[in-house]
């Protein structure tokens, strides 16, 4: 389940995010992120990439719908709580674990789903240099779902004034894909409710991107 070599990472950004993990025994809700849901309840099973898994709410839900996931992330502690929970659910054998800086080296190989959810960082995190090679991991016919906040959630203690959103279109041009290879399935801005830390409710405005590679695509 855990892919085998070490791969160059950063050390303050592993130590940032395993800090972070640290505060609490779970950061993240446990639960799949909506959109992803929703975009892959018409699909059938296949292979899919997840960048950026954290404690792995998507990942253990993919495989328990039959996807062979390669799930991904810079911490150890949060991909040590992935493992634990998959081998709870009972689904470990459909997940392959892998310890990349995405900004340094992604695993090998072309998926029918590539994932990136919240892949935000207070950190530098060339973006760009991430979404080009996410585009580059998906197989022909497969696709590539971006989600990223598109405002601070409404709980928000500091209000991140310098902080920049990316719009859709800005998502979709990073990626700096061949448009003949390409078809844009949703660019959009999508409002849900969500809870906040401390069991606030308000209103979180998610940016969304899905491209789907040609079946000729290279
Ligand atoms: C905001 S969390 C999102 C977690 C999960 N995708 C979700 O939706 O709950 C961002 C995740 O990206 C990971 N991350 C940040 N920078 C990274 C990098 N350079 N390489 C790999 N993972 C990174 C963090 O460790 C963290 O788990």
């Amino acid at each position: 389940m855990t892919e085998h070599g070490a791969h160059p990472v950063d050390p303050a950004t592993a130590r940032h995010w395993d800090d972070l993990y640290h505060q609490r025994d779970r950061v993240w809700s446990g639960r799949v992120n909506a959109v992803l849901a929703e975009v892959v309840d018409p699909l059938p099973p296949g292979t899919a990439l997840d960048l950026g898994c954290g404690e792995g709410g998507d990942a253990i839900w993919l495989a328990d719908r039959g996807w062979r996931v390669t799930a991904v992330d810079v911490s150890t502690t949060a991909l040590g709580r992935l493992t634990a929970e998959a081998t709870r659910a009972g689904v470990a054998s459909r997940i392959t674990v892998a310890r990349h800086d995405l900004t340094r080296s992604l695993p090998p190989g072309r998926y029918d789903l590539v994932s990136a959810q919240f892949l935000q960082s207070p950190l530098e995190l060339p973006r760009h240099v991430v979404l080009r090679a996410a585009a580059r991991a998906v197989a022909p016919g497969g696709r590539l779902l971006v989600v990223e906040h598109g405002a601070p959630p409404p709980w928000a203690r500091d209000s991140h004034p310098h902080a920049h959103f990316a719009s859709p279109e800005e998502i979709l041009a990073a990626l700096d894909l061949d448009a003949d290879g390409w078809h844009t399935e949703r660019l959009e801005a999508a409002n849900r409710t969500g809870n906040g830390p401390d069991g606030e409710t308000g209103v979180l405005v998610d940016h969304v991107v899905l491209v789907r590679r040609g079946h000729d695509g290279h």
